[in-house]
């Protein structure tokens, strides 16, 4: 028996803390999923359909099934009866993970077999032997604007009106009538999907890469129709998730496979595989249509965005979402279309919505700001609403003005010639740009539990996923904090769906619902512990369950903002474009940990370089198949391409949350791209409405009408 004492210590939030697994990340001690040893493992190898449309007509298996180590292969023909059809905690599965359960294709890398052998060489060989015959139906996979099929969905968020826009629109001084669009996009996480399960005495035990083991945890016990508590996942190290490591193909393989042949069955997803398997952000079109006095006060506010799906189900990405809650004007219409090709379906990508949605609506604001001659800072400035836009509702807080005027100082906007086309430093020419940010604020129900050792140490179990955020470091700061003690007297354990069920790593509310159950759980905790009373050998657990807290918290419009800076160099001769600098201040809750919380904002950024810049999958209309999709042929930024990239915050502590915790996985990325574009156009006077920018539209751009030209100057001589 160990006595309770100690004294309180609290301030571990807001201090800087490298992670707690980073020595083990850094020295290859922390095992990924494809990387936990079991005996008697074998390897699962997928076989995708290489034809866009139709049916199988055949899988050749027996000459597979005679090439050295292959133990089995799986099809529509002889895979397990599973069940597919049902919601889970965020709503349906995508279709994708009812494997083999029927002969129809619908796009071009359908799963159609997995070949099962000793090694994964050996597998992996005899999946590309593997002869599968189709019969082949004409496909369509080209997406555009307003093309036959679009659709408005009949989901509640599909629209929202007030107002006469026609009207509105006709009346104004001022117009911007333009359309937008960005590319399919991937999310390219560093460590491809992964799952290894076995059956220990009559439970399922899977080890995978996931963003919320209990969730994966709860769909793969009825997809294979298991009482929930005979499954147990685990995920203790993942790298990179960005919304697309949910329940996928390869955990239902491993599942699959490991209950036919007795025996643990491991499923690697490849970099190909992952660009049909495991989601994307679709590719987007917008329309969108602002009407201002002169004064640049919006009167009329129109967004119309498109995305595509997949014939097997429909995901709508909500860009026009933006326009709801950032600008209102009297007449207010966001509409969001939908066309359903032979393609996989789109899912979650980071800042799902915002970030293509605010690269339409933040490229227009810049187009208004120019047309008014007004600064764009003193636009958004006259259109700060006082209330939601669509809900009416109040704001819990909103400092997207602050984020703005912050950032204008330390960028050095006030020195800002707004004329484009005129710097330029030898063959480049320079602009520099800006674009505002948000993203909803939200918490959602988790259970934790917390032991008070006996050793005088805390254990916190929560079926919490640590993606790369730096999550479980944040986790231990908040208990730390709870519990009046030092950090280093917490362990956090996380990453196991037998910790209970959790919210998951996304919708930026993964550290801030566990940090609810946490502070819960601590609260509970330190009312059992009696000072002077003793703990037992097996310590003191209290548990808790946040459903009722927040499912209490009042209707507001809760997201967090900021503002993104950044400056360009273009050479219209070559029609590169570099990023020279990027700022991004943000409000965006308490921050936990200042070091993992900037590599958070940092990192979104990047991803707005990369958005604007490179990021583009491409699809043979011919094949309905990506052109190239591996990291060679899909451009993504890299060490060179992010150049001095600096993120901040001003003070916003959340009201309503024990912490004062708002959520900043996404926000990062929100604007960035806008803000790039509209530096672009500063530099050349040209306006980039189509991701990415890439040399060739610089350079057809220039062809069309020299862009320097429309703002004079000595801009137009080549250097
Ligand atoms: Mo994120 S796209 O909410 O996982």
């Amino acid at each position: 028996m160990t006595t309770v004492t100690g004294t309180a210590v609290t301030g571990a939030v807001g201090t800087a803390r490298t992670r707690l697994e980073g020595v083990d990340k850094v020295t290859g001690a922390a095992r990924y999923a494809a990387e936990v040893p079991f005996a008697e493992l074998a390897h699962g190898w997928l076989v995708l359909s290489t034809v866009a449309r139709g049916r199988i007509r055949a899988v050749e298996a027996d000459p597979v099934l005679a090439m050295p180590g292959v133990l089995t292969v799986l099809h529509h023909a002889n895979a397990p009866r599973i069940a597919a059809d049902f919601a889970g905690l965020l709503g349906r599965p995508d279709p994708v993970v009812g494997v083999f359960q029927h002969d129809r294709v619908p796009y071009l890398g359908w799963p159609v077999a997995l070949v099962v052998a000793e090694t994964s060489e050996q597998a992996r060989e005899a999946a590309e032997a593997l002869v599968v015959r189709y019969e082949e139906e004409p496909h369509d996979v080209a997406f555009h604007a307003g093309r036959p099929g679009t659709y408005t969905p009949q989901t509640p968020e599909a629209t929202a009106e007030k107002g006469d826009v026609e009207g509105s629109l006709a009346a104004c001084a001022v117009r911007v009538d333009a359309r937008y669009t960005t590319p399919e996009e991937h999310h390219s996480a560093m460590e491809p999907h992964a799952a290894t399960a076995r059956w220990d005495g009559g439970r399922l035990e899977v080890f995978d890469s996931n963003q919320g083991s209990k969730w994966v945890a709860d769909d793969l016990a009825r997809l294979f129709s298991l009482d929930a508590a005979s499954v147990r996942v685990r995920s203790e190290h993942i790298g990179g998730a960005f919304g697309a490591k949910g329940v996928r193909p390869h955990q239902v393989c491993a599942v699959m496979a490991a209950t036919v042949l007795h025996r643990p069955v491991r499923v690697v997803l490849t970099r190909r595989q992952t660009f049909s398997l495991i989601g994307y952000r679709s590719p987007t079109a917008h329309h969108v249509r602002l009407g201002a006095d002169a004064d640049g006060r919006l009167r009329a506010f129109e967004h119309e965005a498109q995305n595509l799906t997949s014939t097997v189900a429909e995901f709508v990405e909500y860009s026009a979402g933006v326009g709801r809650v950032m600008y209102d004007a009297e007449a207010h219409r966001t509409v969001h279309r939908v066309v359903a090709l032979d393609v996989p379906t789109p899912t979650w990508m980071r800042a799902p919505g915002e970030a293509p949605g605010s690269f339409a609506v933040e490229s227009a604001l810049d187009e208004l700001a120019e047309k008014c001659g007004l600064d764009p800072i003193e636009l958004r400035a006259r259109n700060e609403p006082v209330v939601g836009p669509v809900s009416g509702l109040p704001f819990s807080t909103r400092k997207v003005l602050g984020c703005l005027r912050e950032g204008a100082r330390r960028f050095g906007w006030a020195d800002r010639d707004p004329r484009p086309g005129v710097r330029r430093d030898g063959r480049w020419l320079l602009g520099t740009g800006t674009a505002a940010s948000t993203y909803p604020s939200g918490v959602l129900p988790s259970t934790a539990s917390l032991t008070a050792e006996a050793d005088g140490t805390f254990t916190v179990r929560i079926s919490a996923a640590d993606v790369g955020t730096g999550a479980r470091t944040a986790l231990a700061l908040v208990a730390a904090d709870a519990l009046e003690v030092t950090p280093d007297r917490v362990q956090v354990r996380i990453g196991d769906s037998d910790f209970g069920p959790a919210w998951v790593a996304g919708g930026s509310a993964g550290t801030r619902s566990w940090a609810w159950a946490v502070m819960a759980g601590a609260r509970e905790l330190r009312e059992r512990l009696v000072p002077g009373g003793s703990i037992p050998p097996e310590g003191i657990t209290a548990r808790s369950d946040t459903a009722e807290l927040v499912g209490a918290l009042a209707k507001k419009e809760r997201h967090s903002f900021g503002a993104q800076f950044a400056e360009v160099a273009v050479d219209i001769t070559t029609g590169e474009v570099r990023v020279r600098r990027m700022l991004g201040i943000f409000a965006a809750g308490r921050i936990v940990n200042p070091l993992t919380a900037r590599s958070q904002f940092i990192g979104g950024m990047t991803w707005g370089i990369s958005m604007a810049l490179h990021e583009e999958a491409v699809r043979d209309p011919a094949s309905g198949g990506h052109v190239s999709p591996d990291l060679a042929g899909y451009h993504i930024a890299a060490n060179a391409d992010v150049p001095l990239i600096e993120a901040d915050w001003v003070d916003d502590p959340d009201p309503d949350d024990p912490v004062g915790i708002k959520g900043i996985g996404e926000i990062g990325v929100v604007g960035s791209a806008a803000a790039i574009a509209n530096a672009v156009w500063h530099a050349t006077g040209v306006r980039h409405r189509h991701l990415p920018i890439r040399p060739d539209r610089v350079l057809a751009a220039g062809a069309e009408g020299d862009p320097s030209a429309k703002a004079g100057g000595d801009a137009t001589h080549s250097a």
